[in-house]
């Protein structure tokens, strides 16, 4: 793919340095486009170096190839990070004073934007109104990340991190181009990981990231699904794009109240969150405190219902299509496949998506490997790449069941 990564000028530009490095080696050609302010920041020399693309934040440079019209018409993806207040406010307004703005009106592919600045200028009415004016226009704008800013402060203005810029900026061109067939689909999909409460500060949970639901979810819905998606404590941003409705969620009763709301009118189901099956059996109003010579108390474990087996066995709607997640690693008694086969058998689900995770795969990692089963514990598909192209892979699954 042809990508134009433009940067404006903020200290987050630093991190775009990494964003370029990951787009080329996923492949990608890259061209960044950064504006003055920009190079203030990270010089030209980084930029060459790292693209193998010669840079240039001006019109005036190269005049022969007319760039502002030749790179905005042959690129497949525009992203910007970090997207200042100011280039917010230029691109908002349709000013085309330096060969990023100016791009910016020629480019006719998906654009991305991922902003970045103070939370006072991210809050205020001004940003707000550029941010939704671009919205409105198509601009993909990334919600920034919360957290340490420049200097001391902390709050909603940073950057967000490079994968996820990499894994919005991508999707959002999966979804331009995405075939529609699950036009009209109503599909619900829990991600994350749940939090089981053992007092006011502690929790039993694990180790899902959701990045493998959000997937799903974004790749229902640039299908043409309209998509809700139970978000169960996720760790990664890109909730709120990826999903027509998100129900937030913390502990299993609360995400299979929510699965089960949300699932009542759907036609496909997929529990994609990893669920704690036991929780505490009275968690305590107060803090747990240590006594000092008194080793730990007990925590007493009660069974949390599966909420999985409980879709198969009441199939809140006909036709619906339920579809379930094994994260497994193997053990003693079996293989990643063996514990999976035995599992889609025991749970019924109409596919079981089996995933290897531990040392390295799975949880956390952009890459997966799965395995779609039916309820008979058949192989149906193998797939590996991305967990975007995981989610693809086990939606054509769907489609064929549906028939
Ligand atoms: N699941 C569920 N409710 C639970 C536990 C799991 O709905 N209480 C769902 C998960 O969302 C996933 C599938 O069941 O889609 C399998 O989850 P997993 O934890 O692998 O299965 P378990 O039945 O808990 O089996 P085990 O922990 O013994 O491997």
């Amino acid at each position: 793919m042809r990508i134009l990564l433009g940067v404006s000028g903020g200290v987050a530009a630093y991190k775009a340095v990494l964003l370029l490095r990951l787009l080329r080696e996923a492949g990608h050609a890259v061209r960044v486009i950064p504006t003055e302010a920009a190079l203030r920041f990270v010089g030209a020399p980084t930029w060459e170096a790292l693209s193998g693309e010669p840079v240039s934040a001006e019109v005036f440079d190269d005049v022969a190839h007319v760039p502002h019209v030749a790179l905005g018409q042959g690129a497949d993806l525009l992203v910007v990070a970090p997207a200042t207040a100011d280039l917010l406010a230029r691109a908002a307004t349709g000013r085309a004073d330096d060969l990023l703005t100016s791009t910016l009106l020629t480019a006719r592919c998906p654009v991305v934007m991922a902003p970045a600045m103070h939370t006072e200028m991210w809050e205020h009415p001004a940003t707000r109104a550029n941010v939704a004016l671009l919205r409105v226009r198509g601009v993909h704008v990334i919600e920034p990340a919360s957290g340490r800013l420049t200097g001391k402060d902390t709050g909603a203005g940073r950057l967000p991190e490079p994968e996820d810029i990499a894994r919005e900026a991508l999707a959002a061109v999966a979804a331009a181009r995405a075939p529609q067939d699950l036009a009209g689909c109503r599909v619900v999909v829990s991600a994350g990981g749940t939090r089981e409460p053992i007092d006011p500060v502690r929790w039993i949970g694990n180790r899902s990231t959701g990045r493998q639901g959000l997937a799903l979810a974004e790749a229902a819905r640039a299908r043409g699904a309209h998509v809700t998606l139970v978000a169960a404590n996720l760790e990664i941003p890109g909730a709120d794009a990826a999903a027509d409705t998100v129900v937030r969620v913390e502990s299993t009763a609360e995400l299979r109240e929510a699965v089960r709301a949300a699932g009542a009118d759907a036609d496909v189901v997929v529990m994609a969150a990893a669920v704690a099956d036991f929780r505490p059996a009275a968690p305590t109003e107060a803090k747990i405190k240590k006594v000092p010579g008194q080793g730990p108390a007990p925590i007493e474990l009660v069974e949390n219902p599966d909420i999985l087996a409980e879709l198969v066995r009441d199939r809140l709607r006909s036709g619906q299509v339920v579809v379930g997640f094994a994260a497994e690693t193997g053990d003693a008694a079996g293989g990643v496949l063996d514990h999976g086969r035995e599992k889609a058998r025991r749970k019924g689900a109409d596919l079981l998506a089996v995933n290897a995770v531990g040392a390295g795969r799975g949880f956390g990692t952009a890459d997966n490997e799965v395995w779609v089963l039916d309820a008979a514990g058949e192989q149906l598909v193998h797939a590996t790449g991305t967990k975007r192209q995981v989610a693809d892979v086990l939606w054509d699954a769907v489609i064929k069941r549906r028939g």
